[in-house]
């Protein structure tokens, strides 16, 4: 019996962008400004038309696909009266092009794992408790307050937000104790630009685990893909401080879309 708390077809995916992302890395070149936003994968959990998903979304059109079907406020579903649980972040930041100027009207996607470390998809179907490397025994349960994909849309200075729920750390494989740290996904579409697949992650003194996170963050195998310098891994670790609201962690990251290939 696998300990792979992912199926093979979700593994297949995984390796199929990941090898995106390699070649996206093999691409980059050191002449372009500003700094790029390099791919990380996509991940098993996004969901393909069709997947069974747990269904959470705030617009009644069901032809909408569901990464689309919500708003940029993963913590409070419409028609809710509680909000998600976990720790309340706030990232913002601008969508550039690679010559730093602003792209108005780009859409971005956020999904993610709940504060529990759980996705809203069927897929997300083992380890649903599990012993941490400290020891600790989380579960992973599923958050019905808890928005789980985000939307939004740049305005005319490229600007975005987004405000959500620090995401647990799941394993990605007990067997060889890997397990990955809090991260965002992201999808970032504009028009005259490819598609930016990416992955975020935390740091920070304000996290309340900020030490174990730096240290699944150190061996994450898709935050250190090969391809990628170690710089340019580190710059994927997003820096959360007090904001201007109690209680809230700010974040401020900038995407920044490739140009197409030839
Ligand atoms: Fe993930």
């Amino acid at each position: 019996m696998t300990r792979h708390p992912v199926t093979r077809r979700q593994l297949l995916k995984e390796v199929y962008r990941f090898g995106g992302a390699l070649a996206a890395g093999m691409f980059l070149s050191a002449c372009n400004r500003p700094e790029r936003v390099f791919e990380q994968v996509l991940g098993p959990f996004f969901p393909d038309p069709g997947d069974p998903v747990t269904p959470i979304r705030e617009l009644g059109n069901p032809s909408a696909p569901y990464p689309l079907s919500n708003d940029w406020d993963l913590t409070q579903i419409k028609g809710h009266d509680r909000s998600a649980q976990g720790q309340v972040v706030l990232l913002s930041g601008h969508v550039l092009d690679p010559a730093g100027q602003a792209v108005p009207h780009a859409s971005l996607m956020l999904w993610q794992a709940a504060a529990t470390g759980r996705y809203n998809h069927q897929g997300d179907s083992v380890a649903h408790s599990f012993r941490d490397p400290r020891g600790k025994v989380i579960e992973r349960t599923l958050d019905p307050h808890f928005q789980y994909w985000g939307h939004c849309v740049t305005d005319d200075q490229g600007r975005y937000q987004f405000k959500t729920v620090l995401p647990g750390y799941y394993p990605a494989d007990l067997g060889s104790g890997w397990f990955r740290p809090p991260h965002l996904h992201f999808i970032v579409q504009a028009a005259k630009f490819p598609e930016l697949v990416t992955q975020t992650y935390f740091r920070g003194e304000a996290l309340a685990d900020t030490d174990f996170y730096q240290q699944l963050n150190a061996s994450d195998y898709i935050l250190r893909d090969p391809a990628l310098s170690h710089e340019e891994q580190e710059r994927l670790i997003i820096e959360y401080a007090p904001g201007q609201t109690p209680g809230v962690l700010q974040g401020a990251f900038d995407f920044i879309v490739r140009r197409h290939q030839g």
